[in-house]
């Protein structure tokens, strides 16, 4: 993976004051209430299954800006959240949330092509281990997709709808996109500072989320207008991600969400010498997902899961992982390094929606193992075995010392003992 170094992004003057943070962090009242979700009402509106519900067992439910999911499972903005149809197939499959595909106020310049995806497959397999996109945001009428938000949300008021949204360097246009979304329903806002193709060619998109002056001004705007959570999606094609997920905090953003895709060129085909996907013999660099991208996702996030641990702590902020999320054991990893939700794309593209049912059995499992009942009892706990490699480097040093000084043996005669003697005799050996 190559990433881009982005000199722009320098915290020496944050677009707002931390003051402003921390009024925020606890005391900044949105005006929607929390909403809670209840397994009576999610029956009512289309049988979500026991599978994900069952009160039996470790308790999957966690509660974020003050919105609560019934398990961590949230529908990662893409094809999976497009349109009415699918959404409500996430929700009556038992997702703990959704973000609908991301929209902006003019679908009229945004057109897909066909192909428009490329996969990668593991040696002699047709396992798929990588994804290529080329696809922009939603092509759909903003009118369209917000009578499907509100729909969902009349349907379904106790599930947690969040609305993906993306703009051009405007600030009507975002208050415009804002005040129409919310006006749906929707619980929560998350911004695509991320897609990394066709959308820069508009200054938007990732775009922005490389340049923190503009991230934080614009996370400005957006958390002037907003009265609901706002999550900032960040871009893993950057040095250092902690940059602008830090500036999208200081601006007031709740959660942060990482990552969106790596930029990629999934390959060359050998025959026609063309790349992949191939659109009238041209193709574009796209953005990378699924599998491979896993450990660069969690290194990502556990950067990200640190720096809020050292410079926000305890202010309620919430993190979103993201990448190559297939199995309940995959979002364990996540929620030890710190997220609060794991979101999933492309394994909704490759196994459908049913594959929350999965999850939620093996993440239980993984649970029960441990002994743990909540989210809570491990989320962040495998934080803090991260150090440097220095640290690393004096740590080993000195367990070589440890073992070197037991090698020599006792020190005195009184410290022989019954019940270790033949090994106290072999440390005094010398072949
Ligand atoms: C075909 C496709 C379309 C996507 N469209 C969007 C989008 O509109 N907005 C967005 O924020 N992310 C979009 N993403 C990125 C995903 O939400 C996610 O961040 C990324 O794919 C990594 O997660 P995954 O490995 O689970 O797919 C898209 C991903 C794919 C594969």
């Amino acid at each position: 993976m190559a990433t881009v170094s982005v000199s722009a992004c320098s915290l020496q003057s944050p677009p707002f004051s931390l003051k402003s943070l921390r009024n925020r962090s606890n005391g900044r009242v949105r005006s929607r209430p929390n909403v809670f979700f209840t397994v009576k009402a999610a029956t009512d509106n289309g049988g979500v299954t026991t599978s994900t519900d069952e009160i039996t067992g470790p308790d999957l439910s966690v509660t974020v800006n003050g919105l609560r999911f019934p398990n961590p499972f949230v529908i990662g903005s893409g094809p999976p959240g497009t349109n009415y149809t699918v959404m409500k197939r996430a929700f009556d499959e038992g997702w703990g949330g959704v973000i609908a595909k991301t929209v902006s106020l003019d679908s009229s310049k945004v057109v897909n092509v066909t192909p428009r995806y490329a996969r990668l497959h593991a040696p002699n397999s047709r396992e798929v281990i990588g994804w290529e996109n080329i696809e922009l945001i939603s092509d759909r009428p903003f009118e369209t997709m917000l009578e499907d938000m509100r729909r969902l949300k009349q349907e379904y008021p106790d599930r947690i709808l969040i609305a993906s949204i993306m703009e051009e360097y405007n600030r009507a246009a975002w208050e415009e996109v804002i005040e129409r979304v919310e006006e749906t329903g929707v619980d929560a806002l998350e911004i695509n500072f991320s897609c990394p193709h066709g959308m820069p060619e508009r200054r938007m998109g990732m775009a922005m989320g490389q340049d923190c002056d503009l991230l934080g001004e614009v996370s400005g705007w957006i958390n002037k207008k907003a009265t609901v959570p706002v999550w900032a999606k960040m871009t893993p094609n950057i040095t250092d991600i902690t940059q602008p997920a830090r500036t999208a905090i200081a601006a007031g953003c709740e959660g942060i969400a990482a990552i969106n895709t790596i930029t990629s060129v999934m390959g060359i085909n050998l025959d026609s010498l063309r790349p992949e996907p191939c659109v009238q013999g041209y193709s574009t660099p796209g953005g990378y997902s699924s599998k491979a991208v896993r450990p660069i996702a969690l290194a990502r996030v556990m950067a990200i899961a640190k720096m809020i641990q050292q410079e926000f702590p305890n202010q309620g902020l919430s993190l979103s992982g993201i990448g190559g999320v297939e199995t309940g054991n995959d979002a364990a990893e996540f929620l030890l390094l710190g997220s609060n939700t794991v979101q999933v794309c492309t394994g909704v593209m490759m196994h459908g929606y049913p594959l929350v049912k999965k999850l939620c059995s093996e993440l239980r499992a993984f649970m029960s193992k441990h002994g743990f009942t909540s989210i809570e009892d491990f989320r962040g706990v495998s934080l803090e075995y991260f150090t440097t490699h220095s640290e690393l480097v004096r740590m080993q040093k000195e367990a070589v010392k440890q073992k070197r000084a037991v090698r020599k043996g006792l020190t005195s005669d009184k410290d022989w003992t019954g019940e270790g003697f033949v090994k106290e005799t072999q440390t005094m050996v010398s072949n």
